[in-house]
C-alpha cells in the first residue's frame, strides 16, 4: 500500500517569524499521532524560511519523520558559478528530504522545460532526496483535448534515463493549470482517470513494480471539504495544496480528513 502524501507549498509567501509560527501549528497536530497514523507531512517553505522550521523526527522510536521539508526548486549541478541557484547538496545540508519540480509556475515565468526538470530529477535523486515532479494541462489544452498526450509527454521526458529503483521512490503531482488558485477543483473521478494514465505511462517506460509504488498527487484548490472524496479514489496518493497550507487549521483539516479515508 502507498502511504499518502499531504505536502503544503508555500510559494513566495511568509516572512521567517510567520513560517515558523504556521510550522508550529502543524507541529502541534501532529504531534499528536506517531508517524505511521499519519500521512506523509511535507513542507515547502522559500528558500529563506527552510531554516526556521525543521524535520521533525518521530518520537515513537519508528525512525518516521512526523513533518519532512521541501524546497521549492533547486539547480541540478553541485556547485559553480550559477548566481541566484541552489544546488541539491545545498538543500540537503538544511534538512530538506524533498524538492518540488517543474511546478506551472515554473514553467510558465521562469521558462524550465521538460530537460532541466529531467536535469533536476537526477541530480535530487544522486543526493538520495526525493523528486515532487509537477505535470498538468492548461485550460486550453484540456478544451484542444490533448491533456492526456500532453502530461503523458512531461511525464516521459522528466523520467527518461532514471531507474526503475529511483522512479519508486519519487513522487509525482498531477496539478492542472486551470484549478491551481482558482477555487475550481478538478472532478475527483477526471483526476483519477489521470493520474491512473500517468501510472500507465510510468509503467510504460520503466515497470509494474515502479509504476505500483510511485505516489502520485492531486494538486488545485484542494481543500478541507474536497480532500476526503478526492482520498477515496484509487490512484489518488495524496495532495500538493498551495492556498489552503497557508493557514494551520486548513491544512490539519485536511490532514485529519485524510486520517479518516486513506492511512
Ligand atoms: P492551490 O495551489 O492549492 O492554491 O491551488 C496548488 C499548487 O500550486 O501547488
Amino acid at each position: 500500500m502507498r502511504k499518502p502524501i499531504i505536502a503544503g507549498n508555500w510559494k513566495m509567501n511568509l516572512l521567517q517569524d510567520d513560517a515558523k509560527a504556521l510550522f508550529n501549528g502543524i507541529k502541534e497536530f501532529a504531534d499528536k499521532y506517531t508517524a505511521v497514523q499519519l500521512p506523509s507531512i511535507v513542507i515547502a517553505p522559500t528558500f529563506t524560511s527552510l531554516s526556521v522550521v525543521e524535520n521533525v523526527k518521530c518520537d515513537c522510536g519508528c525512525a518516521g519523520t512526523k513533518i519532512a521539508i521541501a524546497a521549492q526548486n533547486c539547480h541540478w549541478e553541485t556547485s559553480g558559478a550559477y548566481t541566484g541557484e541552489v544546488s541539491v547538496e545545498m538543500l540537503k545540508d538544511i534538512g530538506c528530504e524533498y524538492i518540488i519540480i517543474g511546478h506551472s509556475e515554473r514553467r510558465q515565468y521562469f521558462s524550465e522545460t521538460d530537460e532541466m526538470i529531467n536535469k533536476k530529477a537526477k541530480s535530487i535523486l544522486a543526493k538520495g532526496l526525493i523528486p515532487i515532479i509537477c505535470c498538468g494541462e492548461t485550460l486550453e489544452q484540456r478544451e484542444a483535448g490533448i491533456t492526456d498526450s500532453h502530461i503523458a509527454g512531461q511525464i516521459k521526458k522528466a523520467l527518461e534515463g532514471i531507474s526503475a529503483e529511483d522512479i519508486k521512490k519519487s513522487v509525482i503531482a498531477y496539478e492542472p493549470i486551470w484549478a491551481i488558485g482558482t477555487g475550481k477543483t478538478c472532478d475527483a473521478d477526471e483526476a483519477n482517470r489521470v493520474i491512473a494514465m500517468i501510472r500507465n505511462v510510468v509503467r510504460e517506460v520503466s515497470n509494474s513494480e515502479a509504476a505500483d509504488a510511485i505516489r502520485i498527487l492531486y494538486g488545485g484548490s484542494v481543500k478541507p471539504s474536497t480532500i476526503e472524496e478526492q482520498m477515496s479514489k484509487s490512484d489518488i496518493d495524496g495532495a500538493l495544496v498551495g492556498g489552503a497550507s497557508l493557514k494551520a487549521d486548513s491544512f490539519n483539516e485536511i490532514i485529519a480528513n485524510t486520517m479518516k479515508v486513506a492511512v
